[in-house]
């Protein structure tokens, strides 16, 4: 059996972890064995790049930032995604390069093409089969973090402005790359994005 690769995008609170669970519980029992997983930190060098890049307090460069996920990636596909899809296995990820060119590309400091590059070097080109983008406006997102609670990482400290570049940075990758994307309305309720995702999902399950 084929392994399949999944990533899971889009801004803070809008719903991946949810969806993630829901699609791996359906993969599981139509017989897949599913490898859920996250960036940064999917390995246990990433734990500790992710306490750096989300946690260090003050400054880190651009270029620095950029490399740090770039390292916990290129670690993480090497370790434990590639192995995984070897292995025929379906691999549930929660963010991947998108991420890094949506947010690091939102700084403005570097630019997309430039921080894509880098991530594809650093995962010696591996893309996802399929990304699905949970879209949703960045002042929604906010309220849904502030209800669940107030430990904000670095990322989501930054002001609305930064997370509408965010977003508008994914729904661009999505409209260049419309075979790999499934973008849904993160508002609808959960059980029809579900549906979405699935009926996207089961049409690559070999
Ligand atoms: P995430 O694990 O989704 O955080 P949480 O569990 O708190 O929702 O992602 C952590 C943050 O890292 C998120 O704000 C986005 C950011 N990030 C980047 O800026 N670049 C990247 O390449 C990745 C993978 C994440």
């Amino acid at each position: 059996m084929a392994g399949l690769f999944i990533t899971l995008e889009g801004g803070d609170g809008s719903g991946k972890t949810t969806q993630a669970g829901l699609l791996e519980a359906w993969l599981v029992e139509s017989g897949r064995s599913v490898v859920r997983t996250r960036e940064p930190g999917g390995t246990d060098l990433g734990v500790e790049l992710r306490e750096i890049v989300l946690h260090r307090r003050g400054h880190i460069a651009p270029r620095a930032e950029a490399l740090l996920y770039a390292a916990d990636r290129a670690h993480h596909v090497d370790t434990l995604v590639r192995p995984a899809l070897d292995r025929g296995d379906v691999v549930l990820q929660d963010r991947y390069i998108d991420s890094s060119v949506a947010y690091q590309g939102a700084g403005r400091v570097l630019g997309g093409d430039e921080i894509r590059t880098l991530s594809d070097w650093a995962t010696g080109g591996l893309a996802p089969d399929v990304t699905v983008l949970l879209d949703l406006d960045e002042l929604e997102g906010r309220r849904r973090l502030d209800g669940a609670r107030t430990d904000y990482d670095r990322l989501e400290s930054e002001k609305a402005e930064f997370h509408a570049r965010v977003r508008a940075a994914y729904l661009a990758i999505a409209e260049s790359e419309p075979d790999r994307f499934v973008v849904i309305d993160a508002t609808r309720p959960q059980s029809e994005i579900a549906e979405v995702i699935r009926r996207r999902v089961s049409g690559l399950l070999a």
